[in-house]
């Protein structure tokens, strides 16, 4: 068990200097301190292999830095940072650690948790996934008809599609050819017929990626999968399927054999099991020594998280920026703009990753939270978004806190590359510096807008490990200084519970009167729509 927040964040020393700060730079012009301060953007920028961090456009001074980092003291996060990696009960309401870090551990290293070695397990999980992994690209498994599987399909949601499907897409440039790949997650039948209706049923495999093996949406998908198989010829279904899950027993009523059965731990959260054998589907996509370097990005990143002075630490300097704003400035929201048409997914991504985390308003020790605790994470690929809502991002009356994120190369036509760096650029300028304009008011533009720019190399594997760990860590920096537990999310049970119910109702035709006027009416409209019985 680990130890919860002494003070509420609110009543540190940190957070009341903070306070008094705030209104001391709330007229700081920032166009004005890179003018008077040359060595700014250079003291506020940060680099680790190829990740460059420019975080001088925000509205912070040395001071600021300086307070946040008393408040990260002050919150004891070093101590939770060590109690993360070192496999402690970090998810208080789950009894469980949150071991995420372990799964890009490297081969040698070693993690006893009551006495049991899960590095071990790690390798061996990793192993068994990367042995079929190959087998697939070789052709050697065979549907029921024994012609050679060439496209899998992933059945899976949040956690269990997000992650793999955003390292699918922002890593295509590194996609074997021999398979092919697709993904289903909604309850909504039109997802998982559009690519049943483009697939071949003797060569197609699905994996079912669920920890719980109970998701109602994942399983109806599958059974669809199954019927589809059947219907088509491929009686022998255990061929054609394959699961990742903590659920052995469900994976084995399923009809799934032991050998297609890849095991994720419950010690690993839906929202970081990308690292996992929930990554297979990924890992298919790139092959083994890819997804390798992928886990190893996020390692570097680890190691990075873990040993730098946290004056220097990436995760905890952008973790600090978006404590500064959402709880010192009351900026809601804060938006991910990768300039990296690749990268089209992680907006999604971190939607799930940060608000499932830390979208709570009750502290680890069960006390409500007297803070804002998190942003809403949105967003969308740049240069595409400059054509839709930056608008809001000029001239709305709300601040939002934004990331812009940019490889430095492209393989494809540099002239091109230039154009889309140079839009990247120009808007966190124009963001920051404003042009005023008093004769034509609709024409000024305020500027003093913060954002913080993520430059990489290239969108490779390694990369691609290393900003994801990034946000991350990031999210667990916040929840540790909020003191909450970012690794549950009882938020999402009510909804489930109460969609089962009416479900039920819809299949007997008839609404149970303990509904509210609103759903009843609705839930008739439903009904009469769909030709079943109504209860007025
Ligand atoms: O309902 C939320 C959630 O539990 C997420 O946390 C998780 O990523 C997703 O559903 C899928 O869960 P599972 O992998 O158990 O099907």
């Amino acid at each position: 068990m680990t130890e919860q927040n002494k003070t509420p964040p609110d009543k540190t020393e940190a957070w009341r200097l903070l306070t008094a700060h705030q209104q001391q730079v709330a007229d700081l012009r920032l166009r004005d301190v890179f003018e008077r301060d040359p060595g700014r953007a250079k003291r506020f920028s940060l680099e680790l292999e190829g990740l460059f961090i420019d975080f001088s456009k925000n509205l912070i001074t040395d001071e600021t830095l300086s307070l946040l980092l008393g408040l990260a003291e002050e919150c004891e996060l070093e101590k939770k940072l060590d109690e993360l990696f070192k496999g402690y009960e970090v998810n208080n309401t789950e009894k469980r650690p949150a071991l995420h870090t372990l799964l890009r551990a490297p081969e040698n290293f070693s993690l006893f948790v009551d006495g049991v070695d899960l590095s071990r397990q790690v390798q061996d999980d990793l192993d068994k996934m990367f042995k079929v992994v190959n087998d697939l690209h070789e052709g050697q498994i065979k549907g029921a008809t024994g012609k050679a599987i060439s496209r899998v399909v992933n059945i899976g949601i949040g956690g269990s599609d997000l992650g793999p499907r955003l390292v699918d897409e922002a890593l295509s440039e590194f996609r074997h050819d021999s398979i092919e790949i697709d993904f289903v997650a909604n309850i909504d039948p039109f997802d998982i017929e559009r690519v049943l209706n483009c697939a071949n049923p003797e060569t197609t495999l699905f994996i079912i990626a669920s920890k719980s093996f109970t998701t109602p949406e994942t399983l109806t998908n599958a059974n669809r999968a199954k019927s589809w198989l059947i219907e088509n010829g491929c009686d022998d279904t255990g061929k054609h399927f394959m699961a990742v899950s903590e659920n052995a027993a469900a994976v084995e009523r399923f009809g799934i054999d032991e050998r297609y059965y890849f095991k994720i731990r419950d010690w690993v959260g839906g929202r970081y099991s990308i690292w996992s054998c929930i990554g297979m589907i990924a890992a298919i996509g790139i092959g083994e020594d890819n997804f390798k370097r992928f886990l190893a990005g996020a390692h570097a990143l680890d190691s990075h998280f873990r040993s730098a002075e946290f004056n220097k630490n990436i995760p905890v300097i952008l973790a600090l920026l978006s404590i500064w704003y959402n709880n010192f400035f009351d900026v809601g929201t804060h938006a991910i703009i990768p300039y990296d048409q690749k990268l089209q997914g992680l907006p999604a991504y971190l939607s799930q990753l940060v608000m499932e985390s830390n979208g709570k308003s009750v502290n680890a020790d069960g006390s409500r939270s007297a803070v804002n605790t998190s942003q809403v994470i949105w967003g969308g690929i740049g240069s595409n978004s400059q054509h839709a809502f930056f608008q809001f991002l000029h001239q709305g009356a709300r601040m939002t806190s934004i990331d812009f994120l940019l490889p430095l190369g492209s393989r494809h036509d540099p002239g091109r590359h230039g154009m889309l760096a140079a839009n990247c650029f120009a808007q966190s300028e124009a963001l920051m510096q404003g042009k005023t304009n008093h004769s034509e008011p609709h024409r000024n533009f305020d500027g003093n807008k913060p954002s913080t720019t993520i430059l990489y190399d290239q969108l490779d594997p390694y990369a691609l490990g290393m900003l994801l760990a990034v946000y991350e860590h990031k999210t667990f920096v916040e929840a540790g200084i909020w003191g909450i537990n970012p690794f549950d999310q009882w938020g999402v049970e009510l909804g489930k519970k109460l969609a089962e119910r009416i479900f039920r109702e819809f299949e007997a035709g008839g609404i149970n009167q303990s509904h509210d006027a609103s759903t009843a009416s609705l839930m008739n409209k439903y009904l009469s729509k769909t030709n079943r019985p109504r209860t007025d």
